[in-house]
């Protein structure tokens, strides 16, 4: 063999450092059981195709190759040496005819068997512990000595007696010379994963039903099975070699064993597409599940199902080269090194996720000295073909390696390692938010007269303002508005339409009100609001509350119609491509009305909407996409190509995902609260939220029609509008004497959060384990797992850190007590679900809503859509933690860490923030303790308070929605380049 040979031990080490870097946000996990029958199909198909190929090439190299000398007298041998024929062992387990089929039969089965435990592994991957995978190599490192023992013929000198030298036989040189390498490459390799997936998240996995416990050991089970298949390839293969080596004239003649692995590979693939036919006939509903295949999880299987293959093709005939033995380690230590590599180069952001650098490091060494260990113990086979190329290392090229490694180790720490951050995090949120709360606000209302309104509104957003700018700039002061220049929002959430025609648009509202699918319309008709279109009696009170919303200042609209969304839930999501289009079409339409005269709205404006009852060319536009998955299909859309969102599945539910999360953080808090909500960075969302696991009524679509929504997931383009839940005081703050609201100090030492399950629906598919509050409420209540917290560490406590604790030492050791449960009953829920959760959860008595003023903290949780109590709650005394998804009208005008803390998404953060603002630490023996901050807490109360009833009053809410009104009537407005406003008898251009 040449140095082309060494091709494929090549490909073998990439091909599995791929693998080992890939596999973790693969799409093809997403239908796991065919992933398994679709790879191990082309695996078999490659290997005997590859057989076919090769058996007449190979027969005459090989009869002239083969020799079999321990590497340890090989020093110094030339490659060109060829010598004679060996004496190759007689291999004891040689089968005959029926044997081997009794083997592939029971192969065949094992196999499939693997791959049922494989799917139910999977399907509830939150509740897998630590895999023993790892060990794999150990277990063939021992059989392949028993395998060996009775037939040591490569080594013809009797083991020594003496101990020393009996050890040093057992370690180098016997049939057992592999075992010590293997047991610490199999004892690193662990540990990193171990290490690394100590940071579990908050998804649930349930103690209410079996798979907590039955979980775990189907793991164990399946790595026995793994255990056995990995065996029986080892004997079919390395029977395979020896078989080549012995006959290889009649090679031709006969299927050699891999060959028949490969038929046994097909064979099983075939057996499992068989019981999925048979569940696809028996079945139906499983029909569409069975088939359908979303480009994302067709590419991720490409993408494996090539490969996987080629990878186990270059690890057979990388077992004709170094043997079974050198091939499983070349794999293995690829796996091993790529682990540990990856978990070192993890980005670490004030200095979370904890870093285990010193173990790490540990591992790597640990994981050195098992290579070096494996070279010198020499790689030969009993019986294997020597290659030319021999990687064999003289002692200063191991010298150099080794130092190589060192300083490389050494280079990872001093690069990893970062000073203790000075202070808390949220000390220095705190401070940012001040800041920046202080300088939004005093641009928020710089004009002090409508001349300056209308030339800050010129110089930021330029063109100028709509027709009635001034009867709006008099409302808004007359109201005392703390806000008159900053409407970015508006800005934004028009921005898109501005790409649209006003006929299309009008044309689109009146489209989406016809189609009658959860909207209702609004008519304004020469200064008055009627409803248009039909709308259920339930969702009456929204379009009413509307109409009350804009009741004061609708005389001053331009005859005009909207579609008010009557779902919770946002529903319009046009795709990446669309929306960087309408972006910069959108813009630019914006940019050539500045230069042109400015005009009132056009007077015949009533005559360009169309009839509902009669639209020319309608369309359809929205599809249910209820009850089902929607982050890749709706959720993502909005984001780019290339972003993690797209590219990425964060499949394994049980680890926390703190790449997605460092974006927007600083160490566990969250750092940008607009950012936190933002898909694109966070592919682990989809399995985190009720609206991307399931929701109850996302009639969703990716056209770009205007539909005016109370709050909206980012990523997503409805155009929020103040809540009329809100509005209208549906659940507003109030207290009396029985239920007062005391003041922050006086208020119990509780975090509290009542409510329902009406997140999203699950019916039945487990939906409900992701979602926001069931996994707020575990994780209060039932969580048994751990939970990383950073708290003072040292003597002195100067220095803080993170720690991963158990959840229920955290909450015994908080000096805050904790208090979240469902009220009721289990609502939105289906089959096995319902039980399940009412056995999770266990259920409370409803509360009065003013008995929150009670406790220091509350919670609040966004549900199905923007949540209704946030404003009531920031208006009490209390301090609001708040974790969401969505993002309402205010959006900006409320600053996280200044009027509300903000709790990530995942959760993570929650027992830190309470440990910061609470305390940390009644048992005084316990060595770590964190003081109370009951001074910042009480400002965030009052700050909250004091500013949501100078910003988010109704009367906010009215002069927001007008200003948007008087946008909408201009964008829709035939004449809408030339329509604005501009003081009489003066050029504003
Ligand atoms: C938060 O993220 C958004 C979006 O990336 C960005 O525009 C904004 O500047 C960030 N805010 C802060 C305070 O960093
Ligand atoms: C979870 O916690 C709640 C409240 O403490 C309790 O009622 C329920 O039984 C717990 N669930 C399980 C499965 O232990």
């Amino acid at each position: 063999m040449d140095r082309k040979a060494l091709f494929y031990p090549c490909g073998l080490i990439l091909g599995t450092s791929y693998l080992a870097t890939t596999q973790h946000a693969s799409f093809a996990f997403d239908r796991p059981l065919h992933t398994f029958a679709v790879v191990l199909l082309l695996a078999g198909l490659a290997i005997v195709a590859y057989e076919a190929c090769t058996a007449k090439t190979r027969r005459p190299a090989l009869i002239a190759r083969y020799v079999a000398i321990p590497l340890s007298d090989g020093n110094g041998r030339s490659s060109d040496e060829i010598l004679a024929p060996p004496q190759h062992p007689r291999v004891p387990t040689s089968l005959g005819v029926k044997a081997l089929a009794g083997l592939v039969t029971a192969l065949m089965f094992t196999i499939c068997v693997r791959a049922a435990i494989y799917y139910r592994v999977m399907k509830h991957i939150e509740c897998t512990g630590p895999s023993a995978l790892a060990f794999l190599p150990l277990v063939l490192a021992v059989h392949h000595s028993s395998r060996y023992s009775r037939s040591s013929s490569w080594n013809s000198d009797p083991p020594p007696t003496a101990p020393l030298e009996y050890l040093v036989h057992f370690a180098f040189h016997g049939t057992t010379r592999y075992i010590l390498p293997a047991f610490l490459l199999s004892i690193s390799s662990f540990l990193t994963t171990w290490k690394t997936s100590a940071l579990q998240s908050t998804y649930i996995c349930p103690l209410s039903n079996s798979a907590a416990s039955t979980i775990p050991k189907l793991q164990f089970l399946g790595f026995l099975f793994d255990c056995t298949v990995a065996l029986v390839l080892y004997n079919l293969i390395d029977d395979g070699v020896a078989q080549t080596v012995d006959n290889a004239v009649e090679l031709s003649d006969r299927a050699t064993n891999n060959v028949l692995i490969g038929l046994t590979f097909t064979a099983s693939s075939l057996v499992l597409a068989v019981a999925g036919i048979a569940i696809y006939a028996a079945l139906p509903e499983h029909r569409q599940w069975i088939l359908a295949a979303p480009p994302e999880y067709l590419q991720g299987l490409l993408r494996l199902s090539l490969m996987i293959p080629l990878t186990t093709l270059c690890f057979l005939v990388t077992v004709r080269m170094y043997g079974v033995m050198g091939a499983v380690f070349i794999l293995a230590f690829s796996a091993a090194y790529i682990g540990v590599l990856r978990a070192l180069g993890t980005g670490v952001s004030y200095s979370f996720p904890p870093k285990p650098t010193v173990g790490l490091i540990l591992c790597l060494i640990l994981l050195t000295i098992a290579l070096i260990l494996s070279f010198v113990v020499d790689t030969n086979s009993e019986n294997r073909v020597r290659p030319k190329m021999h990687v064999r290392l003289g002692r200063p090229q191991m010298v150099v390696f080794v130092f190589v490694l060192l300083v490389f180790s050494f280079g990872v720490a001093a690069y990893r390692y970062q000073p203790p951050f000075p202070g808390h995090p949220v000390t220095t949120l705190i401070r940012l938010a001040n800041e920046q709360h202080y300088s939004w606000s005093s641009q928020a209302r710089r004009s002090k007269t409508l001349a300056e309104a209308v030339r800050n509104y010129q110089s930021r957003y330029g063109r100028d303002p709509p027709p009635s700018f001034d009867k709006w700039y008099e409302y808004a002061t007359g109201r005392n508005s703390m806000v008159i220049d900053d409407f970015d929002n508006v800005e934004e959430d028009l921005a898109p339409f501005a790409s649209l025609s006003p006929v299309e648009l009008r044309q689109r509202t009146l489209e989406i009100l016809a189609d009658a699918n959860g909207l209702g319309g609004i008519s304004i008709r020469q200064g008055k609001a009627a409803v248009l279109g039909e709308v259920p009696g339930t969702h009456r009170w929204m379009v009413d509350g509307t109409i009350q919303l804009i009741e004061k200042f609708v005389s001053y609209l331009p005859d005009m119609d909207f579609a008010i969304n009557l779902n919770d839930e946002c529903r319009v999501a046009p795709p990446y491509a669309v929306l960087l289009h309408t972006y910069t079409k959108g813009a630019l339409e914006f940019e050539k009305r500045s230069s042109n005269p400015a005009l009132n709205f056009s007077t015949d404006r009533a005559s360009t909407w169309p009839n509902i009852g009669n639209i020319p060319g309608k369309r359809s536009h929205f599809e249910n996409h209820s009850l089902q998955p929607t982050f890749q299909t709706y959720g993502s859309v909005a984001c780019a190509p290339d972003s993690l969102a797209r590219r990425e599945r964060e499949w394994n539910t049980r680890s926390l995902c703190t790449a997605c999360a460092a974006p927007h953080s600083m160490g566990i808090f969250v750092a940008n609260w607009t950012l936190s909500a933002y898909p694109c960075h966070q592919p682990d969302l989809a399995n985190l939220h009720g609206l991307h696991l399931s929701p109850a009524a996302l009639h969703g679509t990716h056209d770009l029609v205007p539909v005016f929504s109370q709050s909206r997931a980012p990523g997503y383009v409805d155009i929020r509008f103040p809540s009329p839940w809100n509005y209208m005081g549906k659940s507003s703050y109030q207290f009396d004497e029985k239920n007062p609201d005391p003041s922050f100090v006086k208020k119990e030492n509780t975090l509290f959060w009542r409510g329902a399950t009406s997140e999203g629906v699950s019916a039945g598919s487990g939906a409900w384990k992701g979602m926001l509050r069931q996994r707020l409420v575990h994780l209060l209540n039932n969580n048994t797992g751990t939970q990383p917290i950073l708290l003072p560490k040292g003597k002195d406590r100067s220095k803080i850190d993170y720690v991963i604790e158990n959840t229920a030492t955290i909450k015994r050791l908080l000096e805050t007590k904790v208090d979240a449960r469902f009220v009721g009953q289990i609502v939105r829920c289906g089959g096995v679900d319902c039980t399940d959760q009412t056995r999770e959860f266990g259920l409370a008595n409803a509360v009065d809503f003013k008995q929150h003023w009670r406790y220091r903290f509350l919670f609040d949780a966004d549900g199905a859509g923007f949540s209704g109590r946030f404003i009531p709650f920031l208006q009490s005394n209390s301090v609001v933690f708040k974790a969401a998804l969505f993002r309402e009208w205010y959006e900006g005008r409320l600053f996280a860490w200044k009027h509300f803390v903000p709790v990530d998404l995942r959760l993570h953060d929650l027992f830190s923030l309470l440990a910061y603002f609470g305390g940390y630490g009644v048992d005084r023996r316990d060595k770590r303790m964190m003081e109370p901050r009951e001074k910042e807490a009480e400002d965030i109360a009052r700050a909250g308070k004091v500013w949501t009833e100078k910003v988010l009053r109704k009367e906010d809410m009215e002069i927001y929605m007008f200003r948007l009104l008087l946008e909408w009537g201009r964008l829709t407005d035939d004449r809408r380049e030339e329509v604005g406003f501009r003081l009489e008898g003066r050029d504003n251009g």
